[in-house]
């Protein structure tokens, strides 16, 4: 036999130096839910390890993250159903929880990478991404609402916009309002290939954000399609996009590679609450090795091609990275 592949895997020192992919923590972003309050931690039951903080906690939570080398954050509010109404108004109130927690958590760790969540579904009576106009989701009334919760948060102090709602022409929109009020240098992440999935329910649960009536289909991506996701890149980009991303990741790993091939811009993927809460599931009842699979999990995605990865498992992963490293 003149090929042996084996031989490159015959140690750990040989199989590590011929490692095609790795996984830095600089790579990972870390999804925080806040509620409003003080001296508030909510364990989130679908997602067991994961809770929604009042901003005082959070801080706590944030130190202790970037302690372990995590830098990068990606910031959910919950509100209460009494504040929400058809046009998600407190969306772009620089009085809300949620803006003046960004503005004390900038003011803490100004070093931090801080990105928001641009999209009703939060603020609105109707749970959708879009507003509501007998029973459809209305696209073009839905872009001023999304430009001023933007242009709100970039006030406020975030770093990066991420525009999660799938409304067609809302990256151009978002660019040009953050443009106009003189926020040329704050970035935006476009939720850009973001799919009708069955792995969001528990992060719904967690903000109590499920639509109230219908269901995402006809402004998130049908799942069977990969070319559209080309398509909806081409527009982010003509936009103005910074980044692209793909949502969810592990079901999702052809259109990952797919942007990534085909896109100039860095490509991020979003491990979403169910498949955290699958994995964490498995793990706590003992049916698979929890830390193997998971890290197994993170690494396939940056494998597909994903710079960037928003997973609720940044934390653990970078415990496990310090104590691989140790
Ligand atoms: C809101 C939004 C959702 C997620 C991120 N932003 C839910 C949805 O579209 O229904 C899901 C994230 C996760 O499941 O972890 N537009």
């Amino acid at each position: 036999m003149q090929q042996r592949p084996r031989r490159n895997r015959k140690s750990e020192a040989v199989r590590e130096m011929v490692r095609e992919t790795r996984l830095p923590l600089s790579s990972l972003m870390y999804p925080l839910f806040m509620i409003d309050g003080e001296n508030q931690c909510s364990p989130i039951h679908s997602m067991p390890g994961i809770s929604r903080w009042s901003a005082d906690r959070l801080i706590d939570e944030i130190a202790e993250c970037v302690s372990l080398g995590l830098r990068s954050f990606v910031l959910f509010p919950a509100f209460a159903d009494s504040l929400k109404d058809t046009e998600a108004t407190l969306s772009s109130d620089p009085s809300n929880f949620y803006l003046q927690s960004i503005r004390a958590i900038k003011a803490r760790f100004p070093e931090v990478i801080l990105m928001s969540d641009v999209a009703m579904d939060p603020y609105s009576s109707d749970g959708h991404d879009g507003l509501v106009r007998n029973g459809e989701i209305v696209n073009d009334e839905t872009l001023p609402i999304l430009a001023r919760m933007a242009v709100a948060q970039a006030e406020a102090g975030i770093d990066i916009i991420g525009p999660s709602d799938m409304m067609d022409g809302r990256v151009g929109f978002i660019r040009k309002a953050l443009d106009e009020a003189g926020y040329t240098g704050v970035s935006i992440m476009s939720y850009t290939a973001k799919y009708a999935s069955a792995f969001y329910g528990p992060f719904r649960d967690a903000l109590d954000s499920a639509p109230r009536s219908g269901d995402k289909k006809s402004y998130q991506m049908d799942p069977a399609n990969r070319k559209e996701a080309l398509r909806e890149a081409v527009l982010d980009e003509a936009e103005g996009a910074d980044m692209l991303m793909v949502k969810p990741a592990l079901c999702y790993l052809d259109v990952i590679l797919k942007l990534s091939e085909n896109s100039v811009l860095p490509i991020a993927a979003y491990n979403v609450s169910g498949e955290y809460a699958m994995l964490k599931a498995a793990g706590i009842n003992g049916w698979i090795d929890y830390e193997r699979a998971v890290k197994e999990c993170l690494l396939s995605i940056h494998r597909a091609g994903a710079n960037i990865i928003l997973t609720y498992f940044a934390k653990e992963y970078a415990t496990w990275y310090h104590a691989d490293k140790g």
